[in-house]
């Protein structure tokens, strides 16, 4: 797609993250237009205004309704909408509940805007990222879950506050299933251009602490919704970051989750990997190095996510 100008995003979906995202994408100046779709209209209408009233401090214009119409001309659709999990209810009839919502949604998302990239957020995103590949046929460059941005994100804040360096100076990420069974690519991550596990700083970093800390990345979405019943600001920031990486076409370097095709021996799962994401979309990056156990590790949160897509029927 190259760069954009004139760009449009989409977001689908007026709850928390969807709310959130359109609000970080406005005030980053992520698009030129922020556009913002639900079907429940006095929610997103009210939502829509909301926003449009803070527009004389932001660079972006805002529209949005509950019509389809609203999608018309994105370069990028964010999906955020889906059932959120209710008390009683497993992860898997969640999972169940958001495809059957995809395989409406999409194909009339992509009758309005044929052309676009589009990023799932909705979870369990990286078993709906199979889906929505399978439903809409696009190749898996063009459309991609939010994947391990955020807990990515999560790592390097735990990891900057504890080396007393800037969170921009932190080279780690997670890989795998956004989910309980994603963990960090330790081999490789650096502070500086130096091995986590050769930094010195005041201390250096023991291997029970850095699993110590790879359970708190997992444990973060947890944590904050037992204290505010959702995550929404940093998922939210997340989803506009990817976003321009798209519409800048940055090819930037971020962990997001792609259908894999024969990677790492890996294929018809989604999970995430870096990736290069740009105007196109996303391509994982095959040759990252992985340590036998890494390796491992990889298996194991593929085939969690290659069994839950299996009792899908899809
Ligand atoms: C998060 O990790 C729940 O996926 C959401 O914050």
């Amino acid at each position: 797609m190259g760069v954009v100008e004139n760009s449009k995003l989409t977001v689908v979906g007026a709850g928390s993250v969807g709310t959130s995202l359109a609000y970080s994408a406005l005030i980053r100046g992520s698009a030129s237009e922020v556009a913002l779709y639900d079907i429940a209209r006095e929610k997103v209408e009210a939502e829509v205004l909301d926003l449009a009233h803070g527009t004389q401090f932001t660079g972006s214009s805002v529209s949005g309704g509950a019509d389809l119409g609203v999608v018309e001309g994105s370069h990028v659709i964010v999906v955020t909408a889906g059932a959120k999990q209710q008390p009683g209810q497993s992860r898997l009839e969640l999972a169940g509940t958001n495809v059957r919502i995809l395989e409406n949604l999409l194909p009339a998302l992509l009758e309005r805007a044929p052309d676009a990239v589009i990023v799932l957020v909705t979870n369990p995103v990286d078993v709906l990222t199979v889906a929505a590949q399978r439903i809409t046929g696009l190749p898996p460059h063009r459309i991609f879950g939010s994947g391990t941005v955020l807990d990515t994100s999560r790592l390097r804040w735990l990891l900057a506050r504890r080396a007393g360096v800037t969170t921009s100076s932190v080279h780690a990420d997670i890989v795998g299933e956004h989910g309980d069974t994603e963990f960090p690519l330790w081999s490789n991550a650096r502070i500086g251009p130096v091995p986590i596990l050769e930094w010195r700083g005041a201390e250096p970093f023991s291997a029970g602490e850095l699993d110590e800390i790879a359970r708190e990345v997992r444990d973060s979405a947890y944590t904050v919704i037992r204290g505010k019943g959702a995550t929404n600001y940093a998922i939210g920031l997340a989803g506009a970051r990817i976003v321009e990486a798209v519409l800048n076409d940055e090819r930037a370097v971020l962990p997001v989750s792609t259908v894999l095709r024969g990677i790492r021996g890996l294929d018809g799962v989604a999970l995430s990997l870096p990736s290069v994401v740009g105007g196109d979309g996303a391509v994982p990056v095959a040759e990252t190095p992985f340590s036998t156990e890494e390796e491992l590790l990889l298996r194991a949160s593929a085939d969690a996510i290659t069994a839950s897509v299996a009792t899908l029927g899809i």
